[in-house]
C-alpha cells in the first residue's frame, strides 16, 4: 500500500493550486509529504519563494494537490516549465478548475484530489541540513524552499 503510494508521488504528475477560484495559480510539484502531526492528517509541500505559487499560498489559507494520470504529462510538463507571471493559467484551456466551497480549487480531470488548510510553515535552512551534499545539488543558488504543512481537510477522486 506505501508502496503504491511512493510510487504515485514518484511519477511526479502532481499539481498545486492555491488560492480561490477568482485568484488562483497553479504548477507542478514533485516533493510531498503525507503523514500524521498534531493529531491531524497533514500534508507538506515546499515551494521556492521565486515561484508566482507562493504568492498565493502565502495569501490564502487552503490549497488543493491534484495527482494526474500519465497522459496528461504535457500538461504537467508545461505547469512545471512555464510561470503563471507569464502564461495565464487559470484559463489554460485543457483542464477545468473548480471551486471548492470558495476556499480551494481543484482539477476535475485529475484523479485525486486533496484539499487542505495550512497550519503551519517553515523555510528549509541551511545551517539545518545534516548531509551536506543536498546543499550543493538542490540551492546552490540559495533559493531555499518554504514547507507548509496542510490539514487534510477532504480527500476525493
Ligand atoms: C517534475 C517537477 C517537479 C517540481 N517540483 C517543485 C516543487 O516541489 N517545488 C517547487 O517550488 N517547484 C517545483 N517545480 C518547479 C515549478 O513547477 C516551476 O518552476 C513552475 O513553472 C512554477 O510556476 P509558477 O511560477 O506559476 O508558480 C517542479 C517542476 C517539475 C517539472
Amino acid at each position: 500500500m506505501i508502496n503504491e503510494l511512493l510510487n504515485e508521488l514518484d511519477k511526479q504528475n502532481i499539481l498545486l493550486t492555491a488560492g480561490n477560484i477568482g485568484h488562483f495559480n497553479s504548477m507542478t510539484i514533485g516533493w510531498i509529504n503525507i503523514g500524521r502531526l498534531w493529531h491531524r492528517h497533514t500534508l507538506l509541500v515546499y515551494v521556492r519563494p521565486t515561484r508566482y505559487t507562493y504568492e498565493f499560498i502565502e495569501k490564502y489559507e487552503y490549497f488543493s494537490v491534484n495527482f494526474f494520470e500519465e497522459k496528461y504529462s504535457d500538461i504537467i510538463d508545461f505547469f512545471g516549465t512555464y510561470s503563471g507571471r507569464s502564461v495565464d493559467k487559470m484559463n489554460y484551456n485543457k483542464l477545468t478548475p473548480i471551486d471548492y466551497n470558495n476556499k480551494a480549487v481543484y482539477y476535475k480531470e485529475s484523479f485525486l484530489k486533496i484539499i487542505c488548510k495550512k497550519i503551519y510553515s517553515f523555510d528549509i535552512k541551511k545551517e539545518n541540513f545534516l548531509n551536506k551534499s543536498i546543499i550543493t545539488h538542490y540551492y546552490s543558488d540559495n533559493n531555499f524552499h518554504r514547507a507548509y504543512i496542510g490539514e487534510i481537510i477532504e480527500i476525493f477522486s
